[in-house]
């Protein structure tokens, strides 16, 4: 397997299946494997204040704040302030993960769901920050809202067709992909994967979710993200460092890291 530098542009290392060791594993292990970056998606004011405390331990973490819809039902008083405050502290580059996922709406149901996205995209475009963006069979309704606000960002573990990837692209947005392209059943994403420009490619873990083949089932980290650019680069007949570069500079142009 060749040495890949990893930047990991949508991460959950906040969520409590890292609690027996996410220490060693940010401090040591993924440092050791190549992972030169990791972004964290902050999904609920909880998370978000755990992003915070991340990126002040790793030196090469940084972190997106925001609101996740499965987590939007019930919000406390000011929620909106209290994360533009967020936005402001050092290392913070994004709002996210916003969106909407109508596959689980007993967690909150779509009226609601439309009306925090919507919020905090009017919010990432006042501050002219990028939007890490979570689209769960909502395309259609997605594309209203990318329509509507133009806003700057990815859409992450991009599930629509290619047709909806070229209109995503159209409007600005960067097309995000992680452990879904090495399914066998990913005829979505491979048409995606081959179709995408390159210089609109973000590549991800969602770690602890969406673990690539041969660990699909499992937990995941952003050590995996190498099978998602070796699938990615065998899709598009290219070197993997070729796509892990391009990744790499597209996620830092987009959240302008140093
Ligand atoms: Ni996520």
């Amino acid at each position: 397997m060749t040495d890949l530098f990893i930047f990991d542009s949508h991460a959950h290392y906040d969520s409590e299946q890292f609690d027996l060791d996410r220490e060693a594993l940010l401090g040591d292990v993924l440092p050791g494997k190549g992972v030169v970056g990791v972004l964290n998606m902050g999904s609920d004011m909880d998370g978000c204040e755990k992003t915070l405390e991340l990126c002040g331990r790793y030196s090469y973490v940084y972190g997106a704040v925001g609101i996740h819809p499965e987590c939007a039902g019930e919000l406390p008083e000011g929620w909106l302030s209290q994360i533009e405050g967020w936005l402001s502290r050092d290392k913070i580059v994004a709002v996210g993960e916003i969106g909407l996922d109508y596959h689980w709406l007993d967690a909150c149901p779509k009226e609601r769901q439309q009306e925090v996205f919507a919020a905090q995209l009017e919010l990432a475009n006042r501050l002219d920050l990028p939007a890490v963006i979570h689209d769960r069979e909502a395309h259609g309704d997605m594309l209203d809202f990318l329509r509507r606000y133009r806003p700057r960002g990815v859409v992450h573990c991009f599930s629509g067709s290619a047709e909806s990837a070229r209109e995503t692209v159209a409007l600005g947005l960067y097309i995000g992909l992680g452990g879904v392209v090495t399914f066998k059943n990913a005829r979505h994403a491979v048409e995606v994967a081959r179709t995408v420009p390159l210089e609109r490619l973000l590549v991800e873990t969602d770690a602890p979710y969406m673990a690539p083949v041969p660990y699909r089932g499992r937990r995941n980290d952003s050590s995996l993200i190498r099978y998602v650019i070796e699938r990615i680069a065998e899709i598009r007949g290219e070197e993997p460092q070729t796509i892990a570069n391009a990744a790499i500079e597209n996620t830092k142009r987009l959240f302008s890291l140093p």
